[in-house]
């Protein structure tokens, strides 16, 4: 998708291109949502994932942080939203119209388990012997979600050096999943955007920053 060349959002926002709302009315005012059984009104352009923490429905993430702009990168978030024809990031869905989703039927649950697979498919090493032993998220959801067996294999051979070059961040690549929520800080909270030699080494980073 081409960047917006004058847009002034953050730069890992650029692929977002905003469209209008059908109904302006709405902007500033509130939007009913159904989520499971549960009825509630949100403000217009909450996402489904905070209406859903609004209201103690728990979905499982991996990219998104309350501190950061919009990613929809891990895709573990998915919902059924009634009417779309495919599964929808509820990170990345604001509300701008009455909705009605579900978010723990049979084939979320498989869409998301089947993403955890893929995730852990380029996972190097072995996650459920890792030495993190459940103080890591992505082995915590994978457990949770009954991942136990890497149905597309994984790698067993290191492929990136261990940059241990920062005092704040270490980066191991070979456990990079591509939730960029460490690119998204440099550019969106530390407003730094490192410079190209060092994304670079990045397997899709530098190539999503800038094109
Ligand atoms: S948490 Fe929604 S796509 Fe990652």
């Amino acid at each position: 998708m081409k960047h917006l060349k004058t847009s002034r959002a953050p730069i890992s926002q650029k692929a977002f291109v905003p469209t209008a709302p059908e109904n302006v009315d709405t902007i500033g005012g509130t939007v009913t949502v159904h989520i499971n059984s549960k009825t509630l009104s949100v403000p217009f352009g909450t996402t489904i994932l905070e209406a859903c923490r609004m209201s103690d429905i728990y979905i499982p993430t991996l990219c998104a942080h309350e501190d950061l702009g919009i990613g929809g990168h891990c895709r573990l978030c998915l919902v059924d939203v009634e009417g779309m024809r495919t599964l929808q990031a509820s990170c990345a869905f604001p509300i701008t119209a009455p909705i009605k989703v579900k978010t723990s039927t049979i084939s979320v649950r498989k869409a998301r388990k089947h993403i955890m697979e893929l995730l852990l498919s380029e996972h190097v090493g072995e996650c459920y012997a890792c030495v993190k032993n459940g103080n890591c998220e992505l082995q915590t959801l994978a457990k949770e979600m009954g991942v136990d067996a890497y149905m597309f294999g994984h790698p067993n051979v290191s492929k990136y050096p261990v940059d241990r070059s920062s005092y704040s961040v270490i980066r191991d690549m070979d456990k990079c999943i591509n939730c960029r929520r460490c690119v998204r800080t440099c550019i969106d909270l530390q407003e730094v955007g490192c410079p190209r030699s060092y994304w670079q080494r990045s397997r899709n980073s530098y190539r999503y920053i800038y094109g």
